[in-house]
Formats: structure tokens, C-alpha cells, sequence
């Protein structure tokens, strides 16, 4: 078979290109890193979890009408793609105080906010994402008002749906990040919700106990992060019954 052409890698994915023009494929590798790569770790596992969630959440939004990127999945660790020009800014909503707000803010974390708070970070890994205004995406041309307009009409509908979905199976969604591409057809362009959403860019805590269930159980030494992994999956439903080895995908019809 034919080596397949690499286009990106990034800290937990890497995209190649796919089968049909204007179609990528993401494959989701057991890297974990945090704060700005500066801890990294492999956890066997993660990358198939994150795809199959991903996958779940995608579709999901795709049923209640909020466009996504997602095509299929192809197998265990690796799903096909709209490919898409990526706005470059980190899209954060938060319900509940945590993580950067806390800190900046001296809000205790847990504490729930007045209203969904929408925040953007400039993607640069070099400045460390830093926190932007809208003056700023605006004067350096970054996104139009319209764009702006529907990304925050966009983050709240998913806002919105995901917080439902883990409701339902006793989970709090603190906050997440989601990344907005945008898609050409014809003259029109559109903007569709990329990347992956999953416990990699979730806070999650379980509804009862407060037990964490996302990626700050490794960013603070807190235990396994396939068992808070799994735990989403299972919860939700979609765990893979045997989960296979890292580097082997296995093919899905
Ligand atoms: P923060 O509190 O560190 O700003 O993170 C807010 C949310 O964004 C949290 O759910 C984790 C997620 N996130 C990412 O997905 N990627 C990142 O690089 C960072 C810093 C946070
Ligand atoms: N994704 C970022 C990194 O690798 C930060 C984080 O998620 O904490 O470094």
C-alpha cells in the first residue's frame, strides 16, 4: 500500500492526507501533554478512546443541526474529515470556575459562574496560547464580525448540547475548548466545529463525588487516565469492548 502523505502533527493527532480531495484523515495518538508540552507522557489507550468520544460528540451535534468537520470513522484511531481552514483561536466556554480563570480571576475553582463565560486564545504554541480580546481577533484580522457572531452562536449550542449529554450520565461539564474550521463551497464559506472534542478539552467532574474524569487528572498527578477515560465511555455508552493494542488500528465497517 501506498505511504500516505503527512500533512501535520500536532501533540495528539496527526493528520494525513485522504482519500478524497478536501477530505483528511486525523489519527489519534497516546500522547498526553500539558502545559504547553512541557509534561508529556504516552498512555496506552487515550487516542482510541478520544476517537471513539469524539466520533459520539460529532455526531451528536450533527443531529441537532451544528455543523462539524466529521465524516466517519475509519478505525479504532482514525477518523475521515471535512479538511478546513482553522480560525486560529481557541474557543473556551466555561460554566463552572477552574483551571486559568480561577487563577487570573482568585475564583474559587467549582464555583459556578452567572452565565456561560466565552473566552478565545490565540493558537501559538511559541506565546503559550495567550488570551485574546475580540479587538484583538478583529484588528489583526484573525476573524470577520460575522465570524465572530456565529462562533459564539456555535460555542453556546454546543455548550448547550454537551452539557445535556453528560448531565444525563451524572458528569458536570466545567468547560471545554472546541476549535472552529472554516469550509468553502462554491462562493459561500461556513464555519464547522474541527479538531475533536473529548476529555483531552473538557473539564468533567462527576456530578457527586466531584471526582475528575478529563485531562487534569494527568495534568495534576491524580491517578489513570484511561480509568477516567473509560469511565466517560462507559458511561456514555460507547466503550470499546476490547480495546486494542496502541499503533494497531483495527478496521470498523
Ligand atoms: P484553562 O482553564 O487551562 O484555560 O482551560 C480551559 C479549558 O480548555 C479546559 O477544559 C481545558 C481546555 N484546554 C485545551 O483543550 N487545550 C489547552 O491547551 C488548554 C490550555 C486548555
Ligand atoms: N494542550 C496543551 C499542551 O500540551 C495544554 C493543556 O492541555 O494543558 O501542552
Amino acid at each position: 500500500m501506498a505511504r500516505r502523505k503527512k500533512i501535520y502533527e500536532g501533540k495528539a493527532k496527526t493528520l494525513y492526507e485522504g482519500p478524497e480531495p478536501g477530505t483528511i484523515v486525523q489519527y489519534f495518538k497516546d500522547d498526553a501533554t500539558a502545559f504547553n508540552a512541557e509534561k508529556h507522557d504516552v498512555i496506552e489507550g487515550k487516542g482510541v478512546l478520544n476517537n471513539i468520544l469524539s466520533e459520539f460528540f460529532m455526531l451528536g451535534l450533527g443531529q441537532i443541526g451544528v455543523p462539524t468537520h466529521f465524516l466517519k470513522r475509519l478505525n479504532m484511531r482514525e477518523q475521515l474529515v471535512r479538511s478546513c481552514e482553522i480560525i486560529p483561536l481557541e474557543v473556551i466556554v466555561r460554566n463552572y470556575a477552574a483551571g486559568s480563570i480561577s487563577k487570573r480571576l482568585g475564583i474559587d475553582e467549582g464555583t459556578q459562574l452567572p452565565r456561560p463565560i466565552v473566552e478565545y486564545c490565540y493558537k501559538d504554541d511559541a506565546l503559550g496560547d495567550p488570551l485574546v480580546t475580540e479587538e484583538h481577533i478583529a484588528a489583526f484580522g484573525w476573524a470577520s464580525q460575522q465570524d465572530m457572531d456565529d462562533i459564539l452562536s456555535l460555542a453556546l449550542r454546543v455548550n448547550d448540547f454537551l452539557s445535556g449529554v453528560f448531565l444525563a450520565v451524572g458528569i458536570r461539564l466545567v468547560d471545554f475548548k472546541i476549535e472552529i474550521g472554516r469550509v468553502y463551497e462554491g462562493d459561500f464559506q461556513r464555519l464547522v466545529i474541527a479538531d475533536e472534542i473529548s476529555p483531552d478539552s473538557c473539564r468533567l467532574w462527576d456530578v457527586k463525588t466531584g471526582q475528575k474524569l478529563d485531562k487534569d487528572v494527568f495534568r495534576r498527578d491524580l491517578g489513570s487516565l484511561t480509568d477516567a477515560y473509560s469511565e466517560v465511555a462507559r458511561r456514555l455508552g460507547v466503550m470499546p469492548n476490547n480495546p486494542p493494542a496502541p499503533g494497531k488500528p483495527t478496521l470498523v465497517n
